[in-house]
């Protein structure tokens, strides 16, 4: 069995933890009612999501890709009794079935979510987060990385979502097409990051876990 069909296989999934009721309903209906259900977390990546949370118990959380809020969720359980997590998309369309499944979660009060690009929303916040989930448009990672850096506290926890895209950066440069490029240039950068130290995990779709130094 290669890497990604052990990725793929039902054992990882057996082997972790139930996920909680509120979330696979979140999930069924975002593969019912939404475009691109592959986007959401999904049961594995949202319990590490919502352990990391746990262990840092932030005060302050920016995610940047809302879509279902699904990972908004999953973070929200470890979110500090005054914490809130700043939850950003683009999509107005998504904000029915966030609303519904905010409301019903009993964390209401701790998001906050904003609609447009993410890239102007960010500098407006003037917040200083604990943890950062970067799960958006994976062409401007970079960017995000520059602007976010600055506003994560010492010690915070910076995860990126979808590093592997797919296996693609784990092929020769010449077959990247130029979101493979963008992405392949942002891990790169991240690594050499005198500001992180950063672990790439090949859960799921690849996720990069970086603490601020
Ligand atoms: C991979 S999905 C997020 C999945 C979600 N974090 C989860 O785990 O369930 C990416 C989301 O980013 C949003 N997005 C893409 N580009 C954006 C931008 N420039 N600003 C804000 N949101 C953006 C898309 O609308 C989409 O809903």
């Amino acid at each position: 069995m290669d890497f990604f069909n052990i990725q793929n296989s039902d054992y990882i999934e057996n082997h972790s933890s139930n996920e909680r009721n509120i979330l696979a309903e979140l999930r069924r209906e975002t593969e019912l009612k939404c475009l691109n259900p592959i986007m959401l977390s999904g049961k594995v990546q949202g319990i590490f999501l919502s352990i990391i949370s746990k262990i840092i118990n932030p005060k302050n959380v920016l995610e940047i890709g809302t879509y279902s809020g699904y990972s908004t969720l999953c973070i929200a359980e470890g979110l500090g009794a005054n914490g809130i997590i700043h939850t950003i998309d683009k999509n107005e369309e998504l904000l029915e079935i966030q609303n519904k499944y905010f409301e019903k979660s009993g964390y209401r009060n701790q998001i906050k979510q904003y609609t447009g690009n993410a890239l102007q929303i960010i500098p407006k916040i003037k917040v200083n987060f604990d943890m950062i989930f970067l799960d958006a448009d994976k062409e401007n990672y970079s960017n995000y990385l520059n602007i976010v850096a600055p506003w994560l506290n010492k010690g915070g926890i910076l995860l990126t979502d979808n590093v592997l895209w797919h296996g693609k950066v784990l092929k020769s440069s010449e077959t990247h097409d130029e979101t493979t490029k963008l992405i392949d240039k942002f891990n790169k950068e991240l690594a050499l990051d005198s500001n992180f130290k950063t672990v790439m995990l090949p859960l799921r779709d690849g996720i990069s876990v970086s603490i601020k130094l």
